[in-house]
């Protein structure tokens, strides 16, 4: 065979690799709304750039049937490409073989491409869309699962992992995705769950829809599993994207800085409109957060679930910052089990990528009641607190409203090793509200004298200034220009805990 032949193979070889399951899956893929693995890996990409690896990979099963059907690729397309032109690692399942099943080469071809993310310090993206561990393949397929769940523990804090749902994730293939950092989902494709549907039914006699068990808005608003969810792979693909830009590549590297035309000196006067004169009036700290990042631009992860925490990412000055706000808005910024968890998350990624961390806060404290406190509010709670308290990137607070309690040590107190910590002058730090106060102090029979005595002496922010606990009651309008200058200090910040193997987060 001459030089042209071969090449000619090859391309037919390639050719076939690229039809993976058959022109009549593909068919089907797109009836039921889904584009295909190789489809969603040239929206995630920037256009050329994704360089495939390992396209002729086949399985080596041959039990029931499988000696006959074999697919170049064998059901996962891997390699690299760029985002912004920057290095990702990626995986995308492609349903179209075999469900996009896990087989052990299939498991292979995945360990591979984290692996060199790992080396090469570049984030990992895998696109999900699978039915599982391959039947035929029985504990070799179990095997490939568990090599996976080892490489994203491993690479936890190491480069950034992003998960998106684009299909079935079933059993315990949903390991890989909650251990990653982010997880992206899209309405009416994705669903994540241990057991179905008709498993739920046969144990607990609950009727449930795949959608109501494990659907987008059931992971995004209730369980908490899925921090993105969007109306198509489109939009979910694309937030990855924009998702990627506010990371660094690697726990070794810094954010990326981007010039901003916002200037720096910018103040606002609507801030000075934003917090009602009534302490029990709510706002939205989205209001705020708005009018102090760059360009308004805000990226919110967990947007629908525990919306009495806010956090994501926006840049100030350009630098990429985590966002951490309580949400006055939604019952009244407290703390409860799954606001902590949020944060608690969220806080420890920032940390481990070098992104520095900025508090609004407007807390009452944490939330009473037996669901809360026989749901482990205490645990839970010192999970946020544990975060904050061992988080050694630059970090800044804000108190716009009340600093209540326990909740004002939590939420990065000067304390807990805050960098740069101010007050607007409505600020309110006390051990609780002034109504609860006298209520204790005067055990029911406070007057509204007592009250206003106490909400003088306490319901500010001048006893904290005076201890040092604060290093600024700031004019709110200035609070862009102060935070930015506050992080330009704190680009060179050093700090770190004591050596450790690790810590013990209460779990
Ligand atoms: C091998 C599989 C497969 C699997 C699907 N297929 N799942 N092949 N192993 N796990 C194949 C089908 O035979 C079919 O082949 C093609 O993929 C498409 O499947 P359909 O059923 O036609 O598609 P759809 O109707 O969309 O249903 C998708 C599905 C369903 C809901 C995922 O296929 C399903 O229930 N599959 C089994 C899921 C499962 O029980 N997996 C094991 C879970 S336990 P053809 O040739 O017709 O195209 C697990 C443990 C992980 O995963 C452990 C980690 C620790």
């Amino acid at each position: 065979m001459s030089m042209r032949e071969k090449l000619e193979l090859l391309q037919k070889r390639r050719a076939e690799a690229e039809l993976g399951g058959g022109a009549e899956r593909i068919k089907a893929q797109h009836d039921k709304g889904k584009m295909t693995a190789r489809e969603r890996l040239d929206v995630l990409l920037d256009p050329g750039s994704f360089v495939e690896l390992d396209r002729f990979v086949t399985h080596r099963a041959t039990d029931f049937g499988l000696a006959d059907e074999r697919y170049l690729g064998d059901g996962v397309v891997t390699g690299h490409g760029r985002i912004e032109g920057r290095l990702v690692y990626v995986f995308s399942q492609d349903f179209t073989v075999f469900g996009g099943s896990l087989s052990e080469t299939h498991a292979e071809k995945i360990c591979k491409v984290m692996d060199l993310a790992l080396r090469n310090g570049a984030p990992i993206i895998g696109l999900n869309d699978s039915g599982g561990a391959r039947i035929q393949e029985g504990v070799v397929s179990l095997g490939g699962y568990a090599e996976i769940f080892l490489r994203n523990t491993l690479a936890s804090g190491v480069v950034p992992q992003i998960s998106a749902i684009l299909g079935p994730c079933a059993g315990g293939a949903v390991y890989s995705p909650a251990i990653t950092d982010f997880v992206f989902m899209v309405r009416g494709i994705s669903y994540m769950f241990v057991t179905g549907p008709s498993v739920v039914k046969t144990v607990t006699h609950e009727d449930v829809t795949f959608d109501q068990l494990g659907g987008a808005d059931a992971h995004a608003t209730t369980s908490g599993v899925a921090h993105f969810a969007y109306d198509s792979e489109l939009e979910a693909l694309t937030a990855i994207r924009t998702l990627l830009s506010y990371l660094p590549s690697n726990n070794l590297d810094d954010p990326p800085v981007r010039t901003t035309g916002d200037p720096v000196d910018r103040r606002d006067e609507e801030l000075l409109e934003i917090v009602p004169d009534s302490a029990t009036q709510p706002y939205d700290m989205h209001d705020v957060i708005r009018r102090i990042v760059d360009h308004g631009e805000f990226f919110e992860v967990h947007k629908a679930f525990a919306e009495n925490l806010i956090v994501g990412f926006a840049r100030l000055g350009g630098r990429p910052v985590g966002l951490v706000a309580n949400q006055p808005a939604v019952l009244a910024g407290v703390l409860d089990i799954n606001a902590s968890l949020k944060g608690a998350r969220f806080i420890r990624f920032c940390d481990a990528f070098n992104i520095p961390l900025v508090t609004f806060e407007d807390v009452p404290g944490f939330l009473p009641g037996v669901a809360q406190e026989h749901g482990g509010i205490i645990k839970h709670g010192a999970k946020l607190l544990y975060a904050y308290c061992e988080a050694t990137v630059p970090k800044l607070t804000v108190i716009t409203r009340k600093a209540y309690g326990g909740a004002y040590d939590v939420m990065n107190s000067k304390h807990v090793r805050g960098d740069y910590n101010v007050a607007w002058p409505t600020a309110e730090i006390a051990v609780m509200g002034p109504k609860g106060a006298v209520e204790v102090l005067y055990k029911g029979d406070a007057t509204e004298a007592q009250e206003s005595e106490y909400r003088e002496k306490f319901a500010h922010p001048y006893l904290a200034a005076a201890r040092g606990y604060l290093d600024d009651i700031i004019d709110p309008r200035d609070t862009r220009p102060r935070l930015i200058e506050a992080l330009t200090t704190l680009a060179t910040k050093r700090d770190r805990n004591p050596p450790k193997k690790h810590g013990n987060l209460p779990l």
